[in-house]
């Protein structure tokens, strides 16, 4: 409680500053503000790398632990730099970012699959499907660039036979491809993996998914 009263006290400060600075080791983007990125002008964003951020809760608190949030490139231009320093520092995708399917979306989807492209209401991928953590970053051009469908996988496992049939999808996105340099083109490099990170015991079925890295953005400060 006291340390999230604190981060909003101190954010302010940072969008009065001047000559905004970016904290040492993030990359510093210069955006347009527009009404679907709170008016960003300055931001922030470092990958960190940490074990099983693909669980959503960790990755979360990787970027808390450093004054930041999750966060998704906005462009190409973003989506090349944060590449460049992940080969830098020989990261491997893929890096979890902002973006999760939203709670109601999802129940409405292990009910009964539909097609997320040209569903009416709020789960079209252009409308509401996807929940996210930062304000401050438009998510408009990480939405076009899933290679998969939407959401991408999943699956269905019954543990005993008078078990409820097990269902689970993968409902959190993830950047891939950061291995390709620019001029390689990496025309898609949006997915989706389970939010759940890795099994906890050798023994245990189901999902898991291998993220290492977390995407983390601020305001300058
Ligand atoms: C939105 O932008 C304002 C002004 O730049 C900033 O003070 C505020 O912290 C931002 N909101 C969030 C949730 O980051
Ligand atoms: C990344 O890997 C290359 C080749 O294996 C190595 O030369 C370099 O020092 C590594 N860089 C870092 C930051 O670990």
């Amino acid at each position: 409680m006291v340390a999230l009263l604190l981060l909003f006290l101190t954010l302010p400060v940072a969008v009065f500053t001047k000559d905004p600075k970016c904290p040492d080791g993030f990359l510093h983007f210069k955006r347009t503000p527009t009404a679907k990125n709170n008016h960003t002008k300055n931001w922030c964003v470092k990958v960190f790398s940490y074990s099983n951020t693909g669980n959503r809760d960790y990755a979360r608190s990787v970027c808390i632990a450093n004054h930041a949030m999750l966060t998704i490139p906005e462009n190409r231009a973003e989506y090349e730099a944060i590449g460049e320093f992940v080969r830098k520092n020989n990261y491997s995708a893929p890096h979890a970012i902002d973006g999760e399917l939203s709670s109601r979306c999802k129940a409405r989807y292990l009910h009964k699959w539909f097609d997320t492209n040209t569903v009416e209401g709020e789960c079209n991928i252009k409308k509401n499907l996807f929940m996210f953590d930062d304000i401050n970053t438009d998510p408009s051009y990480i939405l076009t660039k899933f290679g998969n469908r939407v959401p991408s996988g999943g699956g269905e496992m019954s543990v005993a036979e008078s078990s409820p049939k097990l269902i689970f999808l993968y409902g959190c996105m993830v950047l891939t491809q950061t291995h390709l340099h620019g001029n390689e083109k990496a025309l898609s490099f949006a997915n989706l993996e389970w939010c759940g990170g890795k099994a906890h015991s050798k023994n245990s079925v189901g999902p898991e998914s291998l993220v290492d890295s977390v995407v983390c953005g601020k305001h300058p400060e």
